[in-house]
């Protein structure tokens, strides 16, 4: 390193998330001027990293851990290295047993179904509320059958799942809840954190995310201490005792078979210091979606804009992602891009359909709300880099599109 082992300035100029796209002028994603703004305190944080010696599952993980228990009021957070292994571990910490069948919306990242495949389980598909995205609850309770061990809902874009609904099924069933918050951090069920109305949940720090790294990084938070002690242990090959900072503990008895899922202390000090700053960057993000529903909400052949209004529950909205739905998706993202404006489709493929989960049985059709979301939606670029002069010239396109009859 230069400057006598300390981490030196640099410029965050040319940083882009997604490298194939330097030729949009809006682009869906970057972090750009954030990292710039924030690069003192990555550096200080950097700094003590250099300074410590422990690169790995050492100090800044730990300072990190009671930063967020703070700020989500999780009593545990347990960071690792991904909200996949996140997920892994908690499934795999709350007593999921080979063959135990999870049930999980037909909507969301790969990541929800295929993680409690790693974790030794049986995904089992249901479908979702049209306006939350989240499971439906009827369609969750008709999905239990003997073999089922947990629900798990996923809060995907800017707004929860019916959680309360989902406890009310488990409940009846003496069902576990796990949360797959990857997307969530910031949102609260009267005033309880995403990923604690359950066992447990997972955050997801994917640089895309409302708190991103500049790498992959997760965390799993529980208000369990017993969960908590077995996801410590499994991040860290199972091994029993503490080991935070501690890497020669080598020595110390593995209880049961672990992960290397342990968070990196880089990723570490960069999200202590853009924690800092999430409030911020919540209430920034925040004023950009008001800003498009304010402008989109009004435009036909827009299917809808972010229906928050009608959910009659206690939730507040943090916007990681803004979609829109259209029956033309695919001819609107193309227009954008023409015209230098990145967008992005989450998710394009039912998790029922995709390749790696045939040997489950389901076809086409079985879950329709689903589906069509994966054909309709398009997400608009949303992050505190974002200036409103960028989000008008979004909008300004969306509508030229509409008005040009393209729709
Ligand atoms: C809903 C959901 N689940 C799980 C994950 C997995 O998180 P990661 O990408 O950090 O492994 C993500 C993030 O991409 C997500 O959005």
């Amino acid at each position: 390193m230069p400057d006598g082992g300390k981490v030196g300035a640099t410029s965050f100029s040319s940083v882009r998330v997604y490298p194939g796209r330097e030729g949009c002028q809006i682009p869906f994603f970057t972090q750009a001027a954030s990292f710039e703004a924030a690069w003192p305190q990555i550096l200080q944080h950097l700094n003590e990293v250099a300074d410590n010696g422990k690169y790995s599952h050492g100090r800044k993980v730990a300072e990190l851990e009671s930063a967020l228990a703070r700020w989500t009021g999780a009593r545990h957070v347990i960071g690792v290295n991904s909200g996949t292994d996140a997920l892994v571990l908690l499934l795999r910490a709350c007593g999921l047993r080979a063959g135990d069948e999870v049930i999980v919306p037909a909507f969301s990242f790969i990541a929800s179904a295929s993680a409690v495949v790693l974790a030794g389980g049986r995904p089992v598909f249901a479908d979702i509320d049209p306006v939350s995205y989240g499971i439906d609850q009827a369609a969750a309770a008709a999905a239990v059958t003997a073999r089922t061990a947990m629900i798990m809902p996923v809060h995907l874009f800017c707004q929860l799942a019916d959680v309360r609904g989902v406890l009310d099924v488990a409940a009846r069933h003496g069902l576990a809840v796990v949360e797959d918050s990857a997307e969530a951090i910031g949102m609260r069920w009267d005033g309880v954190h995403a990923g604690l109305l359950g066992r447990g949940g997972v955050l997801s720090f994917f640089p895309t995310k409302t708190l991103g790294a500049i790498g992959d990084a997760g965390a799993v938070i529980t208000d369990s201490a017993d969960i908590a002690r077995a996801v410590s242990a499994l991040r860290h090959h199972g091994r029993s005792g503490p080991t935070l900072g501690d890497f020669g503990a080598i020595s110390n008895p593995t209880v049961f078979p672990g992960m290397n899922s342990k968070m990196d202390e880089i990723q570490a000090a960069v999200l202590l210091a853009k924690l800092d700053r999430l409030d911020a960057d919540i209430k920034r993000r925040s004023e950009i979606a008001d800003f498009y529903t304010d402008r989109l909400g009004g435009i036909g052949g827009i299917l809808r804009t972010p229906a928050l209004a009608a959910r009659p529950v206690p939730v507040n909205p943090v916007w990681y992602v803004y979609l829109i739905e259209t029956d033309c998706r695919d001819r609107l993202a193309e227009y954008l891009a023409a015209r230098g404006i990145g967008t992005e489709t989450y998710y394009p493929r039912a998790l029922h359909l995709q390749p790696c989960f045939a040997r489950l049985g389901y076809r086409r059709g079985d879950f329709p709300v689903a589906e069509a979301a994966c054909e309709r939606t398009l997400a608009l670029p949303l992050y505190p880099d974002l200036s409103l002069a960028d989000a008008a010239a979004v909008c300004d396109e969306i509508t030229r599109f509409y008005r040009g009859g393209r729709g």
